[in-house]
Order: C-alpha cells, then sequence, then structure tokens
C-alpha cells in the first residue's frame, strides 16, 4: 500500500486552494459554453445574423475548443501542467473582453475564437492537474470537483443571460463577465505548484519534493515519491512515440476514452444545454420568460445532482454509477420522445420538462463527471497528456457535430425520433460500459495502468 492511502492527509486549507483555484478552469468551461445560447438573442439583433451565422456563432468556439485540446496535451508534456493554465486563463480574460466590446463581427468571433481554445485547453488540463496533484483517496472527489465547477458555470449563465436579457447591451456583460473567473485563475495559478509528478518526470526531483510537500503539508513525502518514481521510470524504459498510442497496452484505454467521450456528446445532453428554451417551448411552454426559468431550473438539478455524484464515486464505484446513470438517461429519453410523439398538450407538457431534468440528473451523476474522471486515470503516464488529447478532442469534435445538426435534425425528422434516436445512442453506450470500462474506485493510477 502506497503512502498516499496508509496515511490519508487532512482535508485542509490546500485541498481547498486546489479545489477553488484549479476548479476555475471548469468553471469558464460552464460559463463560456452555457452563456451562448442568451447571448445568441441578442447579437444576432445587433449584427443581423442569418441562421448559419447564428450556427457559426455557436460553432465557432466548439471548433476552437476541438483545436486547443489537440495541442493542450504536446504543450502540457512540454512545458508543464501549470505554465498552459496559465495560458488559458490569460486567453479566457483576453477572449471575453475582446467580444465584449466586438463592433464588427470578426472580432466578435476572434474574441470567442480564444474563449473557445482556452475552453479546450483547460477542459483537458485542469482534470489532469488536479488528478496529478491529489492523493489517491480524494482523486474521485477532486475531479469531479471540475464536472461541478462546469455545472455550476452553465448555471450562473442561465441566471445571467436570464438577469441581463432586459438590460440594452445586456449581451456584452454577459460575455465579458467571464473575464473575473479567466483573472481569478490567474491568480490562483501563481500560488499553486506544477504537478509533481511531472517534475519528477523530468527530473526536476527537488522541485518535486517542494511541490508534493505543499500540496500534502507535511515533511515526509519520500514514500509518495518513491512510487512516483518507479512509476516514471518503468515508463520511461519504453519510450514514448506517438506509435505507443496503437501499442496494446494504450489501445484497450484509448478505446474506453474516446468511446466514452463520443457517447458523452451523442446521447444528446448538450442538446439539453444549450437548446433547453428552444425544447420547452416547442413542448408546449407557452411564454419565453417561462422557458428561460425552467433552463434555469434545470441548471440547477445538473448542479444538485454533480454534487451528489462527488459524495458517491469514491464510495460506490465509476462503474455502477455509470451504468445507472445511463439506464435513468435512457428511460426519459424514451419518455421525452413519446411524449413528443403522442404530442402532449395542456399541463402533461410538463411532464417532458420533468423527463428533461430526470435526464440531466442521471447524466450528472454518471457519464457527466466519469468521463473526465475516467481519462484522467486510465492512460500510462508516459502518453498521458496525448491520450487525454485525443479523447478530449473526440468529445469537442462529437459536441460540435451533435450541436450544429440538431436544428436541423427536428427539421426533418421531427422532435420524437430525434430523441429516439438518442434513446438508441444510450443502448449503444451502455453496451459499451458493459464491454470494456473497468472499475477505478479507490486504486492508485499505478495499479490502474497495471489493471488495464
Ligand atoms: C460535458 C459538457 C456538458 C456538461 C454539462 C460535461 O461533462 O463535457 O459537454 O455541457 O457536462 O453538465
Amino acid at each position: 500500500m502506497s503512502m498516499t492511502e496508509a496515511n490519508q492527509p487532512k482535508k485542509d486549507w490546500r485541498f481547498i486552494l486546489i479545489a477553488i483555484v484549479a476548479g476555475l478552469g471548469g468553471l469558464l468551461f460552464g460559463y463560456d459554453t452555457g452563456v451562448v445560447a442568451g447571448v445568441l438573442l441578442f447579437v444576432n439583433q445587433v449584427f443581423h445574423f442569418d441562421a448559419s451565422m447564428k450556427g457559426l456563432f455557436v460553432a465557432i468556439a466548439l471548433a476552437a475548443a476541438a483545436v486547443g485540446a489537440a495541442f493542450a496535451g504536446a504543450l502540457a508534456d512540454a512545458f508543464g501542467r501549470r505554465a498552459v493554465l496559465i495560458v488559458a486563463a490569460v486567453l479566457f480574460s483576453a477572449g471575453a473582453i475582446l467580444s465584449s466590446v466586438a463592433g464588427t463581427i470578426p472580432i466578435l468571433f476572434l474574441g470567442r475564437v480564444m474563449v473557445g481554445a482556452a475552453i479546450g485547453v483547460s477542459s483537458m488540463i485542469t482534470p489532469l492537474y488536479l488528478s496529478e496533484i491529489t492523493a489517491a483517496h480524494w482523486r474521485g472527489a477532486i475531479v469531479t470537483i471540475n464536472q461541478f465547477y462546469i455545472t455550476v458555470g452553465i448555471f450562473v449563465s442561465y441566471l445571467v443571460d436570464y438577469m441581463l436579457s432586459g438590460t440594452p447591451d445586456g449581451w456584452r456583460w454577459m460575455l465579458g463577465l467571464g473575464s473575473v473567473p479567466g483573472l481569478i485563475l490567474l491568480g490562483g495559478m501563481m500560488v499553486l505548484p506544477e504537478s509533481p509528478r511531472w517534475l519528477a518526470g523530468r527530473n526536476f526531483i527537488e522541485k518535486a519534493t517542494a511541490g508534493l510537500r505543499f500540496l500534502r503539508g507535511r515533511q515526509d513525502v519520500s514514500e509518495e515519491l518513491g512510487d512516483l518514481h518507479r512509476d516514471i521510470v518503468e515508463d520511461s524504459r519504453r519510450a514514448a512515440p506517438w506509435s505507443l498510442l496503437l501499442t496494446r497496452k494504450v489501445r484497450k484505454p484509448l478505446i474506453i476514452g474516446v468511446g466514452l467521450a463520443v457517447f458523452q456528446q451523442i446521447t444528446g445532453i448538450n442538446v439539453v444545454i444549450y437548446f433547453a428554451p428552444t425544447i420547452f417551448r416547442d413542448a408546449g411552454l407557452s411564454s419565453a420568460s417561462g422557458s428561460i426559468l425552467a433552463t434555469v431550473g434545470i441548471g440547477a438539478v445538473n448542479v444538485i445532482m454533480t454534487g451528489v455524484a462527488m459524495r458517491l464515486l469514491d464510495t460506490a464505484g465509476r462503474r455502477k454509477m455509470l451504468l445507472l446513470g445511463l439506464y435513468g438517461m435512457l428511460t426519459s429519453l424514451v419518455f421525452i420522445g413519446t411524449g413528443f410523439l403522442i404530442q402532449l398538450h395542456g399541463p402533461l407538457t410538463y411532464i417532458i420538462v420533468g423527463m428533461v431534468a430526470i435526464f440531466v440528473a442521471f447524466f450528472a451523476i454518471g457519464l457527466g463527471p466519469i468521463f473526465w474522471l475516467m481519462i484522467s486515470e486510465i492512460f500510462p503516464l508516459a502518453i498521458r497528456g496525448r491520450a487525454m488529447s485525443i479523447a478530449t478532442v473526440a468529445n469537442w469534435v462529437s459536441n460540435m457535430v451533435i450541436s450544429g445538426i440538431f436544428l436541423d435534425l427536428l427539421l426533418i425528422i421531427g422532435r420524437g425520433p430525434t430523441f429516439m434516436f438518442y434513446a438508441a445512442m444510450t443502448v449503444l453506450a451502455i453496451l459499451f460500459t458493459l464491454w470494456i470500462v473497468p472499475e477505478t474506485k479507490g486504486k492508485t493510477l499505478e495499479q490502474i495502468e497495471d489493471s488495464l
């Protein structure tokens, strides 16, 4: 048993600092993706967007996120996790301010591209950094804190959208407010140390020791350092060229990571997150404000259930929760699809609203946090950065495709079949999980690597 488990450190101010500061990457991710739903209504009028420009406005940040995530892994392996997160924080703040003062479409889009790239980078590096600086015992909780912050960011963006929708030029504030957590993240990353794992891998042993002491709050970290070292030596014995991704050792975790990435998106979560007001209006809620308020409610359910997941993941286990979440998502999707097919109306439309809330709740205890958690756990250190990049890029590309075609899908095949399609994808996700996803609860990263 390693030091990390035998001698569990107490939760103290360091734990809280890590949780707050590094988690801000997640908050910005949530805020900046969620906020477009409201912003779209207004920029639309100012810049006279047609439908395809609207689509482009949403997609451009998602595309930049995919590119950001593609380069983040290699950059984080080369320059360290902390340096890359600092650059992301600068991009978040600068992009938010630029888009908020934009007078022309190119400047508006440039700001969104900067923010999108930062989202992509931090969506990958934040869980990686958190999993590396956290003792095994807390890992499930601290990495899901990232997912928690994503949901808080989405919720806050809905609230801000709701509160500013009556203000002249409110959309500028909606976009610009993203700079505040960006600046806090920047300040916090100045205080936190570089990942000791990464430092030890580069042979900066003194810095790695100092970082571990800071993080664990005690003098003697020699055993944990020993564990780290063994792992690193082991990994470096086999050099880590890109071709390592094709070896048996990496193939299985890669299938798991990319599979979960794609299933997280093609089961339809962001159709709800980005288009909930539209779905509710289509379902029959008469007023726009009622639809937006229902959306705020969905945001709250997402936050609360992610909080529940954080409490459960290290005791109940990831695989069980993932399956439970998927069964719940499947059931609610079938209800939503059926509700649209039989055209519920009057007060019965609230069944659809309720089922959307249940869908989000089950996503939040399963596929939401567990995808991000698993991709920070299952890859060998030597290739972890790059492998996580691949899974994260797959996640953003699937997100872009699914969100991009949603409105067209509604027009072409209709609402009921569209949700039945997400239900069918959820069945595939269940089969995939039963087939290949392992339990990683309570294991050190080294043990997980061995078991795969
Ligand atoms: C997903 C996002 C999604 C969010 C919703 C995350 O895990 O990656 O695409 O918007 O959960 O809470």
